[in-house]
């Protein structure tokens, strides 16, 4: 994993096939090399934490998640600011990513529609829209709408004529039951045994990964997650034996990334 990344890039964990590094990744990705990646997973900040209130466990709970969610920005220029985060990851991103090499961002309505523009301002083509249909959302306890139950994951490649992304139709149709798999994907939020390695306020399910990672990459290809949180996508990545680069700047999240994933080292070493 050393040859991705510039010298100066220290690694938090690295095993033989997984690397974690703890920093900001507008610092990192410059540093890894141009054109080395074939898959990208990126569940960026939500910029959902404004201090409203959601349930939790039958529990009125504020909807903050976490300092890294809640960016200040100034009232008049907010969506200006809150772009310009996003083109600035998503160009850094570019850089890394592989002619032939796709990327998957996931996001709720307080950031998809910057993404969906941002991308294709940083020259990217969107090759589907996903929609993520949780079976047990939160309640809505202000009963003044509908009860938000879905997230969006968009997946796009490089807008080249020459680029041919990567797309295993055959695996998804036969997980779908022999039928071609669509873009409504249901299924619960992250269950508590996928969380005993530690908390972490907004893990994504393994299922989801899984299936990303199964539809577009193959064996031994480099998978890198820019804000990889507690590990989710490092878990799918080593599961279906996949290479892995995560980066976050919270190292109590690495900490959990790094145990999920030398579990998962286990697992494979005793089959
Ligand atoms: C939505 S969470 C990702 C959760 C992850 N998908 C999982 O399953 O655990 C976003 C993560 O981005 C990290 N983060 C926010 N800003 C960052 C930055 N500038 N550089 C690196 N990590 C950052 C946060 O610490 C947080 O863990």
């Amino acid at each position: 994993m050393k040859e991705l990344a510039a010298k100066t890039v220290s690694y938090y964990y690295e095993s033989d096939n997984a690397c974690i590094i703890l920093g900001d990744s507008f610092k990192i990705l410059r540093k890894l090399k141009a054109e080395s990646i074939d898959m990208i997973f990126a569940d960026p900040p939500y910029f959902l934490s404004n201090d409203g209130i959601t349930c939790q466990g039958g529990r009125m709970v504020s909807v903050n998640k976490a300092s890294w969610d809640k960016i200040e920005f100034s009232k008049q220029t907010s969506f200006a600011e809150k772009h310009a985060f996003n083109r600035k990851w998503i160009r850094m991103c570019k850089r890394v990513l592989k002619r032939d090499g796709s990327m998957w961002i996931s996001g709720t309505l307080h950031n998809i529609y910057s993404i969906g523009m941002a991308l294709e301002q940083e020259g990217f083509k969107i090759i589907n829209n996903i929609t993520w249909q949780k079976t047990n959302p939160p309640p809505n306890l202000a009963c003044r709408c509908f009860t938000h139950s879905t997230e969006t994951i968009l997946w796009a490649q490089k807008n080249d004529k020459k680029a041919r992304h990567f797309f295993n139709y055959q695996i998804m149709k036969d997980m779908n039951g022999g039928k071609q798999m669509k873009d409504v994907w249901t299924g619960s939020l992250t269950k508590p045994s996928e969380k005993k390695e530690g908390k972490h306020p907004t893990q994504k399910p393994e299922y989801l990964l899984e299936r990303i990672v199964l539809a577009s990459t193959e064996e031994g290809q480099v998978i890198l997650d820019p804000f990889c949180g507690s590990g989710t996508t490092g878990v799918a990545a080593l599961r279906y034996g996949r290479k892995f680069i995560g980066i976050d700047n919270c190292e109590e999240y690495l900490q959990i990334t790094q145990r999920r994933l030398e579990k998962i080292h286990n697992e494979r070493k005793r089959f």
